[in-house]
Order: structure tokens, then C-alpha cells, then sequence
């Protein structure tokens, strides 16, 4: 067979290591064996009844058609609402684009943005489709390496050290994944100076806000409004197969922001937008609520039983659903140790190679999106697991 040649820029995107993980744990599952999953990234709570309730009774009409491509008016305009009562800030629904989840919305910000050869800052360990994506549009994506003594999170100096002649950009998630750290309002402000002073840009990812347990979350749009700001359905409002998120442009990038969405995807899923007009109703906020206290709850149990196992955990999380925790009182390779654990004691985690290269031997992710029962009884198989490496 004649192998046609494709995108060298394809070729160099990275897979996720999860993946393996995942399957394998299907296949257990399958043979009949429990599997205490801590690996996924996404809330195991089902989409709020009212917003199902909404998606429902549209669907009903089947009138399921393309809306305009920047979203539906009415739910921009909740969403709008949204920023005043959350973080005292006022934007204008123009500004708002709906897009499928924050993937859509960190692609349009992203092809907005940069050129070929373009460099983007960043912090590893960190999501890693941005420097995915950055490839794809041909931009160079420059790791920032965050340590427990940034709290794993960038600065201005960082930033600011970091800064070369090609960088056009930052792009920055506070709480993060895989860390579940935060940057505080001043740090923010400095980091958004910092930016302008060079002429640059700031992709702030705030798809784990309202996912928080100690501070306030503090959004990029309190210090400017030449930013670009990234939300979701996905997290906190439990909605990731809706695929449906936001990202907030400044005016100069409307018509650009337009004219991709118009392109890239002609609209966001127009059932998840219908479904969407419920999120932020005063019965889907106090379910909301409800959850981000369990939430709170499993971060506890889990940062404890990790800590009593000998695990060392840099950051407690401020938010998000993750511990990313150091393994390496127990082993130099970490994803070695993840499929081992699946295959022994049936604990499924991420491991540290989905988030980077720094480091990434050294730490597994473990996400606190199960029951607390769940989350037990992995810490137990997982204190089994360690007892039977040491003998
Ligand atoms: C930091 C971060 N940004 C963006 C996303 C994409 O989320 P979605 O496309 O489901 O909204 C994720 C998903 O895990 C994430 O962790």
C-alpha cells in the first residue's frame, strides 16, 4: 500500500497516555473486575435537571437549527449578566462568543492570535492541548517550568525572563489543571502589566471558576479588557458531552473571532445553547453549589489518605478536581506505576506525561471526580499496592 504523505505539523501532535489507561480499564471492567476511576477529567455528577429539562423541551419542538455564529443573544446576554454578579465586571455581548466547550474557544483565541513561529508562554506542567494546538497553527509553544515554589503557576518575573524576541503571548488557566493551583488577584494584575508592556496577549482559561474552595476566583477581565477570557459548561456547570463554552475576545478581535466561528464551526451545538438559557437559574446554582461543596469534601479526603500513604503533594488545590501528587518515593516512572496499580489493585489514574515533560516520571494526577466511598476504597487498594512494591 502507498502511504500518502500528511501533516508533518499532525505528525508532532501528542497523544494522551490516559488513553492507554483508560482502555485497559474498559477491558477490566469488562472481565468483571472493579475499577475505582480517578483518571477522568470530567465532574461524575450528571447534568443539572434543569438544564436537561430545557435541552429536552426544545428538542421536543425539532427545531434544530444553526443559530448565528457567535451564539444565541439571549444566552450571551445571561452569560453577559454572569460577569456583573460574579466578578463586578461589565461586558458587552458582543464580546462573547459561544463555541463547542473551551476546545472551540482556546481555538479560536488561539487562531486569532498567532502566526507561524510565533511563541507562546506557558507553565508546565500544564493542559496539554495548548501546545497542541499552538503546533497545529504552526506557533512554538515555550515552557514556563513551574515548581512548588511558584505554586506552580506563572508570575510576572517569570514571564517577564522568559520573554524573547518571537513571543507574541501567554496563556495562563488559574485554577490549573493538572495542579489545581491558583494566581491571586495581584500576581494577575502584574502579569497582565507585564504582557502589555511588551505588546502582548493573555489567554486567561478560567474553566474551573466556580470549582474553588478556598479564595475567590479572580477573572483577567477585573484588570483589562484587552483579554482573552476562556470558560465552559464543561466543569463546573457538569455539562462536558454538551460541548458547549464561551471565550470572551476584546472588541479589536471581534470580527476576527466572527469570522472563525463562522469558518471553523458555523455555530456552536444548538440544543446545548437552548439547554444552556437554564445554567444559571437560581435552582441550577444551588445544585451547583451543593456539588462544589462535595467537591471540597473529596479534595480532603484524598489530599489526606495521599499524604498519609507517602505520597508528597506540592499544592493542595485551590480548585479544579485534581491532586497532582509526587510518586517518587515509590517510583522513577510514574506511568510504569499507573498501569501497574490499574493492573494489580484496579486504581486507575493519569499520569504525569499527559501534562509535559517536566518532571512528568515523577507525578501522577489523581482526579476526585468519584464518591467519597470510591475515592476510599482507592486509597485502601492503593495502600495495598504500595505494601506489596515494598516487599
Ligand atoms: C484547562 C482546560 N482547558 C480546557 C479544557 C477543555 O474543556 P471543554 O472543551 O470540555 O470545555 C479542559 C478539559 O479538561 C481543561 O482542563
Amino acid at each position: 500500500m502507498i502511504v500518502k504523505k500528511g501533516s508533518a505539523r499532525v505528525d508532532r501532535v501528542s497523544p494522551f497516555y490516559v488513553m492507554d489507561i483508560m482502555s485497559r480499564a474498559k477491558t477490566l471492567e469488562s472481565k468483571g473486575r472493579h475499577i475505582v476511576h480517578m483518571e477522568v477529567g470530567e465532574p461524575d455528577f450528571s447534568t443539572p435537571q434543569p438544564i436537561v429539562d430545557a435541552g429536552v423541551d426544545f428538542l421536543k419542538k425539532g427545531d434544530v437549527h444553526y443559530t448565528e455564529a457567535q451564539g444565541l443573544l439571549a444566552l450571551r446576554e445571561k452569560i453577559a449578566e454572569f460577569y456583573t454578579q460574579q466578578y463586578n465586571v461589565k461586558v458587552s455581548p458582543e464580546r462573547i462568543f459561544i463555541t463547542p466547550g473551551a476546545s472551540g474557544a482556546l481555538t479560536v483565541a488561539l487562531a486569532t492570535l498567532i502566526d507561524a513561529g510565533d511563541d507562546v508562554l506557558m507553565a508546565a506542567p500544564g493542559y496539554p492541548c495548548n501546545s497542541n494546538l499552538i503546533g497545529l497553527l504552526g506557533g512554538v509553544s515555550c515552557f514556563i517550568e513551574a515548581s512548588e515554589d511558584d505554586n506552580f503557576q506563572l508570575n510576572a518575573a517569570s514571564i517577564a525572563s522568559a520573554w524573547g524576541d518571537c513571543t507574541r503571548g501567554v496563556m495562563l488557566a488559574s485554577p490549573s489543571n493538572p495542579v489545581g493551583s491558583m494566581v491571586d488577584g495581584e500576581t494577575l494584575k502584574e502579569i497582565i502589566q507585564t504582557i502589555d508592556e511588551r505588546n502582548g496577549f493573555l489567554i486567561s482559561d478560567e474553566i474551573y471558576h466556580g470549582l474553588v474552595y478556598e479564595e475567590r476566583a479572580v477573572s483577567a477581565l477585573e484588570f483589562s479588557d484587552d483579554v482573552f477570557v476562556i470558560n465552559s459548561f464543561s466543569k463546573f456547570f457538569g455539562m462536558t458531552g454538551w460541548r458547549l463554552g464561551w471565550v470572551i475576545v476584546p472588541e479589536h478581535a471581534m470580527g476576527a473571532a466572527n469570522r472563525l466561528m463562522q469558518n471553523l464551526f458555523i455555530a456552536a451545538p444548538t440544543h446545548s445553547q437552548f439547554a444552556a438559557l437554564a445554567a444559571f437559574s437560581g435552582e441550577t446554582k444551588d445544585i451547583l453549589l451543593q456539588r462544589c461543596d462535595e467537591f471540597k469534601q473529596r479534595r480532603d479526603v484524598l489530599y489526606d489518605g495521599l499524604i498519609e500513604l507517602g505520597f508528597k503533594v506540592p499544592v493542595n488545590p485551590e480548585g479544579a478536581f485534581y491532586i497532582y501528587a509526587d510518586c517518587s518515593a515509590f517510583t522513577n516512572d510514574s506511568y510504569a506505576f499507573a498501569l501497574d496499580l490499574l493492573e494489580q489493585v484496579g486504581v486507575a489514574v493519569t499520569p504525569g506525561l499527559d501534562f509535559g515533560m517536566t518532571y512528568a516520571e515523577r507525578y501522577l494526577r489523581f482526579a476526585y471526580t468519584t464518591s467519597i466511598e470510591e475515592i476510599k476504597q482507592g486509597l485502601e487498594q492503593l495502600a495495598l499496592y504500595i505494601d506489596s512494591r515494598a516487599k
